[in-house]
């Protein structure tokens, strides 16, 4: 199907996957608060309601990261093609991007790079997405199964430093990750419009605006 003046950037699956996992990772970050400060925040009432939502949140979150996995990675395809950074966006793209960021977008300039269905991320975007989906949350994901304290896994937590190291990293895992969602948040606004960033992760089809292209 073809829509003038617009480009289908997002399949159905990775927005479906997208939402579910926002609402899951945000729903951990709310009752981590309470679990990590329960003296303080007590949002979720009892402490075990608290436990029992975020160890649901996890699970869901990891199963549909999975699933996510094997979308881009056996399904479409292009899990290479768009989330790994060329030498050249490393080298130059970051730099162009992020001046862009801090300092061209603040002058009306049009963002340097154009986003298509086989380049949708800018070389930030890319450099980002990929320390987030191959690292941060891999790792609060298995930090979290292994605190789920089930028998077959107890003995790789011993092998870990045993459950206080544990709980320290996937806390400070959690944090970095929180981090990132700020700043995912902030760049996602900066697109002509400060929606029209969101409407594509709804829809699947952005407007192409040569003028001001996404952010
Ligand atoms: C309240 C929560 C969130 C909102 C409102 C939000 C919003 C958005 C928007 C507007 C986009 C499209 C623009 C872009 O590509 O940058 C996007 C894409 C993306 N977001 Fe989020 N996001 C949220 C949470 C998260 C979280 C927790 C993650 C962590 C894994 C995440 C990872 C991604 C990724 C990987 C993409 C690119 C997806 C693709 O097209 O393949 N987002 N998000």
């Amino acid at each position: 199907m073809k829509r003038e003046g617009y480009v289908y950037l997002t399949p159905m699956p990775v927005r479906i996957w997208h939402w579910i996992n926002a609402l899951g990772i945000v729903t951990l970050c709310l009752t981590g608060i309470q679990i990590r400060f329960p003296e303080y925040i007590g949002v979720f009432g009892r402490y075990k309601n608290a436990i029992i939502l975020h160890n649901a949140a996890g699970i869901v979150v990891t199963g549909i990261y999975l699933v996510w996995l094997i979308y881009y990675g056996l399904i479409a395809r292009t899990l290479r093609k768009l989330y790994i950074p060329t030498f050249t966006d490393v080298k130059k793209g970051v730099f162009r991007q992020a001046t862009y960021y801090l300092y061209h977008y603040f002058t009306g300039a049009p963002n340097p790079h154009h986003s298509q269905p086989h380049d949708k991320f800018n070389p930030m975007q890319k450099v980002a997405y990929l320390a987030i989906m191959f690292g941060l949350l891999p790792l609060v994901c298995a930090s979290g199964v292994l605190l789920l304290n089930v028998a077959p896994l107890r003995d790789w937590v011993l092998m870990m430093g045993g459950i206080r190291l544990l709980v320290s990293a996937h806390f400070l895992i959690a944090a970095s990750f929180t981090s990132f969602l700020f700043v995912h948040l902030y760049l996602a606004t900066l697109g002509h419009t400060p929606l029209a960033h969101f409407k594509p992760m709804w829809t699947g089809w952005e407007k192409v605006d040569h003028e001001s292209d996404r952010a």
